[in-house]
């Protein structure tokens, strides 16, 4: 089973059509949707709900801290779309999360942690899976801890992404969390961080004995990887890469999908990632950003990457953000 993380800013409907154009996950996530935006706000008219029959099917992942307003959200939801489940995001370590008390803030509360979860269940059957990162300090007993709560509330899904809150992106995801999650709760499990190429893919269901994996940064610098990660499941070599700036163009296409307002400053965030692909990407990127008009920036784009071509896995991530 493979899954697109969620990623604010990034994968919206534009993105993961351009995923789905290469080959799709078997689930994609929304970047995260605030349930206090969904109650107060038409769903409807909201640029992060919007979705095709192309990126589907879809787990809408829904942040927020009181109960009520989860379940209220899943209901509106629930009468208004057809998602394939939901998902609480449990692992935002963002400076406004930590404020506000949302997201990774909510492993040290797993009594709330658990009421959300009961509380969505209320509201819906559908699937519901929670992504947490490990606890802070690495605790698995705290860890193992609340998953048991979440799972007892009819959760069935827990997403991990072996790094502390205290973490951020840095230092290696402690993979055997996850092994020790699927082995101790018996739940299914979906492994996420630092999937690379194909082939972490492939070493991460098989060391860790989870269910699915789950990737975010690789497939913004490679929209594709689901493609290839299926090719060497079967045994396959996996095909070329596609020509650099194909999609570019693809995406840029797909924002039409998006609020005209939105569309420059989706594609430029999206082209900080996908840039790294190249040597001098950041400063590709520096050149772009400082270039007005998505028809302007595709132009430039298309001197820059004619002479560049893909290079060979594993991914290499040279900043994040
Ligand atoms: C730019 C960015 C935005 C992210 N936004 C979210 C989010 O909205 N919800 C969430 O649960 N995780 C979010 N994450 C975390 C990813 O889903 C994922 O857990 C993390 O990047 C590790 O996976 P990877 O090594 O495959 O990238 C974000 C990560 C990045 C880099």
């Amino acid at each position: 089973m493979l899954l697109l993380a969620p990623m604010d800013g990034l994968t919206h409907v534009a993105f993961r059509r351009l995923v789905a154009a290469y080959g799709p996950p078997d689930l994609f996530y929304t970047e995260m949707v605030s349930v206090r935006a969904v109650v107060f706000q038409p769903p409807e008219r909201d640029p992060y709900l919007r979705h095709t029959e192309t990126d589907r099917p879809l787990i809408a992942q829904l942040a927020g801290r009181e109960p009520e307003l989860f379940e209220e959200a899943v209901r509106r939801l629930e009468e208004r779309f057809d998602f394939a489940g939901y998902d609480l995001n449990l692992g935002c370590t963002r400076g406004r999360a930590r404020r506000q008390g949302w997201g990774a803030a909510l492993m040290e509360e797993p009594e709330l942690a658990r009421k959300i979860a009961a509380a969505v269940r209320r509201a819906t059957r559908k699937p519901l899976s929670a992504k947490l990162r490990s606890a802070p300090g690495h605790d698995l007993r705290r860890l193992l801890t609340l998953a048991e709560g979440l799972l007892a509330e009819g959760v069935d899904t827990l997403v991990l992404h072996p790094r502390a809150p205290e973490e951020g992106l840095k230092r290696p995801p402690r993979w055997e969390e996850i092994a020790t999650l699927k082995r101790e709760t018996g739940a299914r499990v979906v492994g996420n961080g630092e999937i690379l190429s194909p082939d972490d893919a492939i070493r991460m269901l098989e060391t860790t004995g989870c269910d699915g994996v789950m990737i975010g940064r690789a497939s913004l610098l490679r929209p594709w990887i689901f493609r290839d990660v299926r090719a060497l499941l079967k045994g396959e070599p996996p095909p070329e890469p596609p020509d650099p700036l194909e999609p570019v163009e693809i995406l840029a296409r797909n924002l039409g999908f998006l609020p005209g307002e939105w569309r420059e400053k989706r594609f430029i965030l999206w082209l900080f990632w996908y840039l790294q692909n190249f040597p001098f990407g950041l400063y590709y990127f520096g050149q772009v950003q400082r270039t007005r008009g998505i028809p302007q920036k595709i132009a430039l784009l298309k001197d820059l990457l004619t002479p560049e071509r893909i290079p060979p896995y594993p991914v290499r991530i040279r900043q994040n953000r």
